[in-house]
């Protein structure tokens, strides 16, 4: 751990998950002061050997902190536990909420800040579980209009602890609407990865030969190559899970369709990861909603 300086503010995180296990960690290696809680308190423990405080309650990790980050799975767990943080809230500590939300959620998550008056920024980040623990996340951020130089510059050392990039957005929901959109794109080439290799099974194709078939090629993807292997390799140790893959594909759904759009491929996309979800796949890697082409648990 670097050593603390006078201008490095008090965090909270609440949520260590797979993401927010590898931000706490980078927190700590930036000599961040850091007040952690989750839910299933031996997933945070393991941060108490870097040197964070492990909160039984979500008010006692926020007392005092200057800055609260949520990285939690949805909206309705964001919300409750900041509700339950309450009692350890103070007027004016900036909440930086992390987690994927979606448009709804995110107006639920910003009144409960205004009640509180705390300072809300909408802050998803973009990489999975690797870029959590190396610090080299994409911090997409966005506050309100007040949110001058002065709170970018107060939150400056936390993104820049857990991200290689941050880019600031003009007003709250503009960061979750990139963040959508970019989702957007992963749950397709995802599920497109994994019926594709089903179907090549199916159809008695090697599925190396499709792989050797696009290697190089304008059509060609690298995130391809990374699902396919995980199926092939029948390693679904989970990155981002098929459960909360899922809650993505219908937040993007009911994104595009309260904008007036047919959303098909995020609709397939949903239904696939539900389906896997059903089928007992549901902590495993996304790349397992290739399951979802099958009626049992296993292929074929
Ligand atoms: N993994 C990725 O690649 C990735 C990338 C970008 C953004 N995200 C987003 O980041 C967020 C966290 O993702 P993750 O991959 O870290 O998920 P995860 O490993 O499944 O962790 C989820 C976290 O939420 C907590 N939680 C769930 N339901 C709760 C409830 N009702 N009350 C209190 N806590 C609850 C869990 O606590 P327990 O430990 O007690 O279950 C855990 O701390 C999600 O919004 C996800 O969409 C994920």
């Amino acid at each position: 751990m670097t050593e603390q300086t006078a201008s490095e503010p008090s965090v909270a995180l609440l949520g260590t998950g797979i993401m927010g296990l590898g931000m706490a960690r980078n927190l700590l290696r930036a000599g961040i002061p850091l007040r952690v809680w989750n839910r299933t308190r031996s997933r945070a423990e393991p941060l108490e050997a870097d040197g964070a405080a492990v909160c039984d309650e979500p008010a006692d990790a926020v007392r005092g902190a200057d800055i609260i980050v949520t990285m939690l799975a949805d909206g309705p767990s964001v919300f409750e536990v900041m509700a339950a943080a309450g009692p350890g809230l103070t007027a004016g500590q900036i909440w930086a909420q992390a987690s994927t939300v979606g448009l709804a959620w995110l107006d639920e998550l910003a009144e409960l800040a205004r009640d509180r008056d705390l300072v809300f920024l909408d802050t998803p980040v973009l990489g999975t579980r690797k870029p959590a623990a190396d610090g080299q996340l994409t911090v997409f951020a966005a506050g309100p209009d007040e949110a001058s130089h002065s709170i970018r510059e107060r939150v400056r050392p936390v993104f820049d602890a857990v991200g290689r990039k941050t880019v600031w957005l003009d007003e709250v929901g503009a960061a979750t609407r990139l963040k959508l959109v970019t989702n957007s794109w992963i749950a397709a080439l995802n599920v497109a990865a994994g019926e594709t290799v089903a179907l090549a099974q199916a159809l008695g194709v090697d599925p190396e030969a499709f792989l050797q078939t696009v290697t190089g090629g304008l059509m060609d993807s690298p995130y391809l190559h990374l699902k396919a292997r995980a199926i092939l390799d029948e390693d679904y140790t989970p990155s981002f899970t098929v459960t909360l893959a899922g809650k993505d594909a219908r937040l993007i759904k009911e994104a595009g369709e309260a904008a007036g759009l047919h959303m098909d491929v995020a609709s397939a996309a949903a239904e696939r990861f539900g389906r896997a979800t059903a089928l007992g796949h549901g902590d495993k890697d996304m790349a397992a909603a290739y399951f979802a082409s099958f009626d049992g648990t296993s292929p074929g």
